[in-house]
């Protein structure tokens, strides 16, 4: 596996090959990123994993201070898999000057996670603007668990006519129903059992719509009501159709529950996409 942290020697390193995969990320690698690399293995002949914590994107210093860095453990599991290159630049590399153009994402990017986190997906699309050109990947792949990440991916490269596929992994769950994130490092043993409700609260939901209900404010109300009776303060739990995480009209019928609450510190993401009958 290459190990790659200037952007010269990662162009000169994949001049000349074909079908490229990249998998953008901030690195404290776990079974969710590794799957997305495996699937980027089976849709690519080369794939780049990046490893860069991108302070643009981070509301407050102490966040992204507070990220967990584990490069050595990362490059271990990444090669163990079978992953490619790793590209992993430090900040002077990333920005060599202080960074003046920004995208500035549409409506979709200032509600649900823009709401509580201004700003986030204008640093978001920065990033993955400037690994997109320094990498030139066929193939991109990028996880459901960030949905409203994904949607605005997509929208960017879309809009922007980046001859870029982009390919969504599936979310990785422990047995629990808690999926993957490098936030789980900073739940205590306590709200590690807690955690799991979060999923909880939305399979509810999904086996409600699955059984013809339509009452979605409702649903909406109750799950967050029970989350915080246990303790979450939550930011949101509501039902958003799966294009364009629009409200749903009567017509629609692909949706995505999706949540995002706090248990102490640590404040938890997740989504779940679910079909009416
Ligand atoms: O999903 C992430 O880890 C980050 O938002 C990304 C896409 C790597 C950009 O920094």
């Amino acid at each position: 596996m290459e190990i790659i942290k200037d952007v010269k020697q990662l162009r000169s390193y994949l001049a000349g090959k074909t079908r490229i995969g990249c998998v953008p990320t901030m690195g404290n690698i776990h079974a969710g990123h590794l799957s997305l690399v495996k699937l980027a293995l089976r849709k690519s002949d080369t794939v780049v994993t990046t490893i860069f914590v991108n302070r643009l994107q981070f509301n407050q210093n102490s966040d992204f201070d507070r990220y967990p860095r584990t490069l050595n453990n990362d490059l271990k599991l990444l090669k163990e898999v079978g992953n490619n290159v790793v590209f992993c630049p430090d900040e002077r590399e990333m920005y060599p000057e202080s960074q003046k153009y920004f995208i500035d994402p549409p409506k979709i990017a200032k509600k649900l996670e823009g709401r509580f986190r201004p700003d986030h997906f204008r640093g978001v699309c920065t990033i993955v603007l400037k690994l997109f050109n320094m990498v030139s990947p066929d193939v991109a792949v990028f996880g459901k668990k960030d949905y409203q990440q994904l949607a605005i991916i997509k929208g960017l490269v879309r809009q922007f006519s980046m001859p870029i596929e982009i390919i969504s992994g599936e979310t990785i769950r422990e047995r629990t129903g808690l999926a993957l994130s490098s936030r789980n490092v900073h739940l205590s043993s306590q709200e590690k059992i807690e955690a799991p409700r979060l999923q909880g609260s939305m399979r509810l939901i999904y086996d409600a719509i699955k059984s013809g209900d339509r009452n979605f404010v409702a649903m909406e109300y109750a799950a967050g009501e029970s989350l915080a009776r246990h303790g979450w303060i939550v930011d949101y739990v509501v039902i958003r159709t799966q294009d364009g995480l629009l409200r749903p009209s009567n017509k629609d019928k692909k949706f995505v529950i999706l949540g995002a609450a706090s248990l102490g510190k640590t404040r938890l993401i997740d989504d779940l996409e679910v079909e009416s009958p």
